[in-house]
Formats: structure tokens, sequence, C-alpha cells
């Protein structure tokens, strides 16, 4: 029998159809979001419909809004935890015994409130992939509110309402015996870097013929609220006799404390002596011990720069300088002491308090600025900081506090480096300070998210000034500037030619 090449053609078309055809299929799981409570473990739920066999496939379970992305690879028959988000390690898992029938579930355990997002399970075989996304909303409900008395304050009485622990933020209100809302201070929301929140409100109430106040806090997405219920004695509104008995205590308090104090110094002078020179010999043991803490402190500070160094510092600089970013300052954060340039490249700190609209993203506790855009993966700028004698350089997650002091550290969400009062600090969970070779003149900064690195490097000599090593990223980055209220030299962001 003889057969044409037209024929043989044919053939093999219908045998590529058939094979891919066999391997069709969807991938499906639950439309409703799922809704796990911080602390307990979880199945995601995604399937193969028809049901057959995923044992030969790869199975990618990925957090669509991290941007890592791999929560988990199953892969040739193996667990793949190469690129997986380090938050998830020894937390997820398949039911393998299930992959026969296509049941491609994830198995989520002490689910943390950063978990929350959209995952997508994306499963390929050799000729055909299908992918099925969900939503997983964490829950925690957080204490009892608990209530302050404050003291006399603007004609009535201050009280303070806390709760913590909540996820999402919850609301807060105060409310008479009659359950009418009174109008209270803002709400100071908090958030710790679990990502659980804290909350508080102040109010100031007047004597009503009860005198019982409830603070309530509620998260009506969870379907969760909780009440405390205070009752203030009628005599606290009177401010006289509440002095009275105030300065009564008082007194009676500082004879007491009169008379204990010089009965202990009798007893004591004997002693005194033999006790004076044991204690100095003590403190000179405990001084020379803290230097030595602090030496070998300082030298394992240097070995781990000296090791990044050696291990990162290749002589192909000009690849650092190749993922150059575009960085304009976002003058919505800007604090009101600063003055930016029109075109967004310069910060300085001016005289004036400026007038600006409170937009939730301003910072009133430093006098800083962003830049407008948020980086994950690498990327490199450059700040001019030329004939200034204080600054602040580095990044900071979006969502740190922008109106309270804390301190500037990792922990916090920043990655930093000052200059003030002529010494160099990096803000280290325990800060480092140092004295570069040369004082930079322009400064770059450096993120590696992957290898989890922040770098500042002294751009004219071509050197390195400090590095963060093993970081914990978990949001994008933004540049960080804070150009100091000694001088009123403009920090400048320049542009980076990329030579070569
Ligand atoms: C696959 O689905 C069919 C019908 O939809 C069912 O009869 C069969 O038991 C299922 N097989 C497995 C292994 O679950
Ligand atoms: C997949 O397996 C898990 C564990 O046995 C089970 O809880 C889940 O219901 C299964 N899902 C489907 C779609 O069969």
């Amino acid at each position: 029998m003889k057969v044409t090449q037209l024929e043989c053609l044919c053939l093999m078309l219908l045998h590529l159809l058939h094979t891919a055809g066999s391997e069709r299929f969807e991938v499906l799981g639950p439309t409703d979001s799922i809704v796990a409570v911080a602390g307990d473990d979880i199945i995601l739920p995604c399937y193969l419909k028809p049901n057959i066999s995923a044992e030969d496939m790869t199975v990618d379970w990925l957090n669509l809004d991290i941007i890592d992305e791999r929560v988990f690879r199953y892969q040739n028959h193996r667990i793949i935890q190469d690129d997986q988000i380090p938050s998830y390690r020894r937390r997820t898992s398949l039911f393998k015994e299930e992959l026969w029938r296509g049941n491609t579930s994830l198995k989520l355990t002490r689910v943390q409130v950063t978990d929350e997002g959209r995952y997508k399970c994306f499963i390929k075989a050799k000729s055909w992939y299908d992918d099925f996304t969900i939503q997983v909303l964490v829950k925690a409900v957080g204490s009892k509110p608990v209530v302050s008395i404050e003291g006399h304050r603007e004609g009535g009485m201050g009280l303070l309402c806390e709760t913590e622990g909540w996820h999402p933020e919850p609301e807060l209100v105060w409310l008479n015996s009659k359950g009418v809302h009174l109008s209270a201070r803002t709400l100071e929301i908090h958030r710790d870097f679990k990502g659980f929140y804290r909350v508080k409100q102040h109010v100031i109430v007047q004597e009503t013929d009860t005198n019982r106040f409830t603070c309530r806090v509620q998260q009506s997405r969870i379907n969760e609220k909780m009440e405390t219920e205070i009752h203030l004695p009628s005599q606290l509104f009177d401010p006289t006799p509440w002095k009275i008995s105030l300065i009564v205590l008082c007194c009676l308090g500082a004879i007491t404390v009169i008379g204990l104090s010089l009965a202990i110094y009798c007893i004591c002078n004997k002693k005194d002596d033999l006790t004076e020179q044991r204690d100095d010999l003590k403190k000179d043991n405990n001084d020379l011990i803290r230097k030595l803490d602090d030496h070998n402190g300082k030298l394992e500070i240097l070995t781990s720069q000296l090791d990044f160094v050696n291990t990162n510092w290749s002589p192909a600089f000009e690849t650092i300088r190749r993922h150059a970013v575009d960085v304009t300052l976002d003058p919505d954060s800007a604090h009101r002491n600063l003055i930016l340039s029109d075109d967004g490249k310069q910060v300085r700190h001016g005289e004036l308090d400026q007038v600006l609209s409170d937009n939730g993203n301003r910072f009133s506790n430093w006098s800083s600025v962003l830049g407008n855009v948020g980086f994950s993966g690498k990327f490199y700028y450059e700040v001019k900081v030329e004939g200034k004698t204080e600054w602040t350089l580095g990044v900071v997650i979006q969502s740190i506090n922008r109106n309270e002091r804390s301190r500037p550290i990792p922990y916090n969400g920043y990655w930093t480096v000052e200059l003030k009062d002529g010494e160099y600090t990096a803000h280290a969970d325990s800060p480092v300070t140092f004295t570069p070779r040369e004082e930079p003149q322009k400064v770059g900064v450096f993120v590696d998210y992957e290898k989890r690195q922040v770098s500042f490097y002294n751009m004219e000599a071509g050197s390195h000034i400090y590095s963060f090593t093993g970081c914990t990223f978990t949001e994008k980055l933004y540049p960080f500037f804070n150009p100091g209220g000694s001088d009123s030299i403009s920090l400048v962001v320049c542009p980076v030619d990329v030579t070569d």
C-alpha cells in the first residue's frame, strides 16, 4: 500500500491532537474566600477536573500579593524548596496520598496575619496547564478593651480605652449609658511587626445621672464585638474634695518615706565602709566585662562586614549600577519642615513650619520624605550629600509608623545609615558607629531583595560603607531621605549614567 506524504502529515496531526486532548483538565477550587483564624491550620482546596492523577505534573502555589510569590512547588515527584518564600518554609504541604485522584489542595499550618492574600494554584502537565485563585482572609480577635481613668481634663474626666491583637483593623467607639456615641479624639492605630493591630482612644466625659460609660471594640467583617463598662463615682467629678484627699494622701506618703529613709540610713551607716569597698571592686569588674563585650561586639561587626565585602564585592561595580531606578520624592509624605524642589529631586530643611494638608501619609515624627515608588527585586540609586553635616538615607517599608518616634531599626521597618555630629551610624538592631576612610560626597544605595541585603557605597571612592545582611522583607521598600536640621543644603537624587 502506498501512503502519500499528505496522508502521512494528516495522521501525525491527528495523533498530536489526540495526545494533547487526553491531557486537558480544569483546575478548580472554592469561589468564596476562605477565612482563617490566626494560629490555626487551614486547607486551601484545589483539584483537577476530570479527576486525573497530578502525580506527574508540576503543582505551584503562589501568593500573588508577595513579590517572590512562591509558597510551594511540587515537580518531578519532589518538593522544590529553592525559591520558597522563607516565611512559608516548614508550614506548607500537599496531601501526597491524594495526588493520584487530582487533589492538589495545600495545607498551611500556624496561619499568620501576614498570610492574608490571593493564592494561585497553578498546575502544569506536559502540554496543558490551568490555574485557580483563592482569596484567604485572616482574622484575629484581640483583647477585651481596657479602660483607664486619666484624671481631670478640660472641665471633664479623661478616659482612655485600649485593645490589641486584632486583624483586620477594628473600630473603637465610646458610648454613654443610653448607647449614644460620645465624640472622642482621633483613633490611634499601631501595627506590630506580626501584623496585629493595637488601637486606643481618649475621650473626655461630663457627669451624667448614671456615670456609666462603655468602650466598644468591633470588627464587622469578622463579626466580633467586645465591650468594657466603667462606672465613675460622682465624687470624682467634684475637683475640690478630690484635690484635698490627693494632698492628704501625698503628705501621708511623704511622711512615711522620710521616716523609713531615716531608719534605713541609721542601720546602713555602720556597714557602709565595707560595702563601699566591695561595691567599688564590683564596679571595676563590671566595667572590664562591659568593655570586653563591647570589643567583641565590634569585632563581630567588622568580621561580618569583611565577609560581606569578600563574598559580594565583585570588581564589576557596573553591574550594581545597572539596576539603577529613577527616584522622585513624594511630596505627600514630606514632613512640614521640608522643602522639596519642583522636579522632586532635591530636599532640604526649611526654617518655617508649612501648613500642609494631613493626608495620612505625611511624616510627623521625623523630618523625612519617601520616594514615590516602592521596589522589590534589585534596585539602586545615588544621592549627593556633599557639604552636608547631617543626613539619614536608606530604605523603609511603606507601613512604618509616621507619627510616633520608635527606634528607626530593621525591627521597625527601617534600614538606614545616618551622619550626625561627625559620626556615622548604621541603625542595625543594635546601632553600629563607624568612621569611613573617606567622607562620602555621593552615597549609592543598593538593595537586593532576594538576597535580603541593603548596601551603602561611597560612589566616588568606589568603596563599601555598610551592608545590612539577612534582612527580613515582607513588603515593598521605599527610598527614605532625612536631610537633618543642622544645615540647609539639599540632598540631591542624582541620575545614574550607566556606562558600557
Ligand atoms: C473520579 O470521578 C468519578 C466520577 O466523576 C468517580 O466515579 C470516581 O470515583 C472518581 N475517582 C476518584 C479516584 O476519586
Ligand atoms: C483533598 O484532600 C484533603 C485531605 O484528605 C481533604 O480534606 C479534601 O477535602 C480533599 N479535597 C478534595 C477536593 O477532594
